[in-house]
C-alpha cells in the first residue's frame, strides 16, 4: 500500500467555479480573470482514480502522526490537526508553514441538547477549542502560511471579529503585518481584544461586514497586501480538515447529519468539499447531509434557496445578535448551494430567542459556545419538528466558537436584559433557561437562603 508523494500533493491547480478556467496565477481579489466568480483548488490525480487505493495507507499515516509526539526527529506539522491531513491539501512547503497545533478539537455528546431536540445520538465538534477560539484557524494556518510562501509583508482581511483574531495571531506567528476591517460597533468585545493583543493595525469603519469587505477588494488592488478572507481558496482548504477529524474521531463513519452556521459560508463550502472528497477517495463510503442554519435577520441564503430555488441570492441588510454571522451578501454562497445539494442537506433560519435558548442550552450542557453557533442547536429542533432528521440519527453540530468570546451576551441573556423590549418580563420566553447571579451580603445565612431558594434543589 502507498501514499501519494509531495509531488502528487503539488497537483492542486485552481479553478473557477463558474466557467470551469484553470489558472496557476491568481489575482489579489482571488477571482477568476476570466468571469469574476470565486475559485477553488481541485487535484487533477484524483479526478483520474489514481489514488482510491491509498485510503487504509492515508488513515494510518495520519493516525501515525497523531500519535508521533514522543518520537524523534519530531515534527511540528504531525501535531497540527490541519498539517497532520496535508495530503488532502495542496502543497505549501514546510518552512513557510505557521502553525499552532490547532484542529485536534472534541467530540462532545451533548446530553441535556439531546433531550430537548429529540436526538438522541446528539454531538458537538467544538471549533472554539482552536489556538484563538474559533473555527477559523484551521483555514488560517494555512491561507496564513500561503502569505508566507507569497513573500508578502502584509495580510489583510474584513470581519465580523473570529477571522481577524485568527489572522492577527498567525500573522504575528509568521512575522508577517496584519490590517483588520471590522464594522465599528458591530463586533464582540473580545474578538476586538485579540486582534489588538495580537498586534493587528485595526480598523473600525463606519460601515457593515459587507462594507468592509467592499473597501478590502479595492485596497488589494492597489496594495501589496494579501487578503485572507474566505474568497481566498488556501482558507477553504484548510477548514476542510474539521470534516476529515470529524470522522476519523468517529472511525471513519459519517455522521447522518452535519449542521453549520451559515454566514459568509466559506465554512459550509469548506466542510462540503471534504465530505465529497472523502468519498471520491474511498475514506468514508457515505455522505451524510449537511444543513446550513441562518439566523432569521441574516438570512440571504435561506431566502436563496426557499424563495429563488438557487437561481440568485439577493444581498441584505443583515441584523442578528449572533454578530459572527450578521451577513448579507456572503461570497461563497454558490459553492455552499453546491454542496448542500450534493449532500441532499436542507437551510433553516431561526430567531433570535430561538439562538438565545439554544446557546443557554449548549451552555447548560457544560460545553457552551458563542451566539453564531447555537444556530445549529436552534436549527436542529426545527429540522427534526419537520421530520428531516429523524431521532435514532446520529448529528454532529459544528460548534464554530468558545463561549468566551462573546460574554456581554450571555450576561445580558442571564440578567433577562437580552430581550429588554419584551414589555412583561414574566412572558420573557427565555426565562426558564435564565441564571442570574446574586448580589449578597457576606454572611453565611444570606448564602444558604439561596442555595435553598433555588428551585429543585435537593439540600
Ligand atoms: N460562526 C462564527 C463564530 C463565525 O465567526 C462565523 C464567521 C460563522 C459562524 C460563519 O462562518 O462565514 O464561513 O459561513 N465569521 C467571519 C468572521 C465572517 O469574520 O469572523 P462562514
Amino acid at each position: 500500500m502507498t501514499v501519494p508523494s509531495s509531488a502528487a500533493e503539488t497537483l492542486a491547480r485552481l479553478r473557477c467555479i463558474t466557467c470551469s478556467a484553470t489558472t496557476d496565477s491568481v489575482a489579489p481579489d482571488f477571482r477568476c480573470a476570466a468571469c469574476g466568480d470565486l475559485l477553488e483548488f481541485f487535484f487533477a490525480e484524483r479526478a483520474s482514480g489514481a489514488t482510491n487505493s491509498h485510503a487504509p495507507a492515508l488513515k494510518a499515516l495520519w493516525l501515525s502522526r497523531r500519535t508521533s509526539f514522543g518520537k524523534a526527529p519530531r515534527n511540528l506539522l504531525d501535531q497540527s490537526g490541519v498539517w497532520r491531513f496535508r495530503e488532502m491539501l495542496p502543497h505549501i512547503s514546510e518552512e513557510h508553514a505557521i502553525t499552532m497545533g490547532e484542529g485536534n478539537t472534541p467530540l462532545y455528546h451533548l446530553a441535556g441538547c439531546a433531550r430537548a431536540s429529540g436526538v438522541e445520538n446528539l454531538y458537538a465538534k467544538h471549533q472554539g477549542m482552536n489556538p484563538t477560539a474559533s473555527f477559523k484557524d484551521t483555514g488560517m494556518t494555512f491561507a496564513a502560511s500561503s502569505a508566507h510562501q507569497a513573500g508578502f509583508r502584509w495580510v489583510a482581511c474584513a470581519s465580523t471579529g473570529n477571522t481577524s483574531a485568527s489572522m492577527a495571531a498567525y500573522a504575528a506567528r509568521g512575522g508577517m503585518h496584519s490590517l483588520v476591517l471590522i464594522p465599528e460597533g458591530k463586533i464582540s468585545w473580545g474578538k476586538l481584544s485579540q486582534s489588538l493583543d495580537y498586534g493587528a493595525l485595526t480598523c473600525q469603519l463606519r460601515t457593515d461586514f459587507d462594507g468592509c469587505v467592499r473597501i478590502l477588494n479595492e485596497l488589494v488592488r492597489q496594495k501589496p497586501v494579501y487578503l485572507l478572507n474566505s474568497v481566498n481558496p488556501y482558507r477553504i482548504e484548510g477548514q476542510k480538515t474539521a470534516a476529515i477529524e470529524l470522522t476519523e474521531q468517529l472511525g471513519w463513519e459519517a455522521p447522518d447529519h452535519i449542521i453549520v452556521p451559515g454566514g459568509n459560508l466559506g465554512n459550509s463550502s469548506a466542510i462540503g468539499k471534504a465530505l465529497l472528497e472523502m468519498r471520491e477517495l474511498g475514506l468514508i463510503s457515505r455522505l451524510p447531509k449537511l444543513s446550513i442554519i441562518q439566523a432569521q435577520g441574516a438570512n440571504p441564503f435561506y431566502r436563496c434557496v426557499h424563495d429563488f430555488g438557487g437561481a440568485k441570492l439577493e444581498p441584505m441588510t443583515a441584523e442578528t445578535l449572533a454578530t459572527a454571522i450578521r451577513i448579507g451578501n456572503p461570497a461563497s454562497w454558490k459553492k455552499a448551494l453546491r454542496v448542500l445539494r450534493a449532500t441532499g442537506g436542507e437551510v433553516e433560519q431561526v430567531s433570535e430567542v430561538e439562538i438565545a435558548e439554544a446557546k443557554a442550552e449548549i451552555g447548560a450542557d457544560g460545553v457552551g459556545c458563542e451566539p453564531a453557533s447555537a444556530v445549529t442547536l436552534a436549527g436542529l429542533k426545527k429540522l427534526r419538528a419537520r421530520g428531516f432528521v429523524k431521532s435514532g440519527e446520529m448529528v454532529v453540530l459544528i460548534l464554530t466558537g468558545h463561549v468566551l468570546k462573546d460574554p456581554d451576551f450571555t450576561i445580558r441573556f442571564h440578567r433577562g436584559e437580552l430581550f429588554s423590549e419584551t414589555p412583561d418580563k414574566t412572558k420573557d420566553p427565555t426565562k426558564a433557561l435564565q441564571r442570574a447571579p446574586m448580589v449578597l451580603d457576606a454572611d453565611l445565612r444570606a448564602v444558604i437562603a439561596a442555595l435553598e431558594s433555588t428551585e429543585g434543589n435537593s439540600i
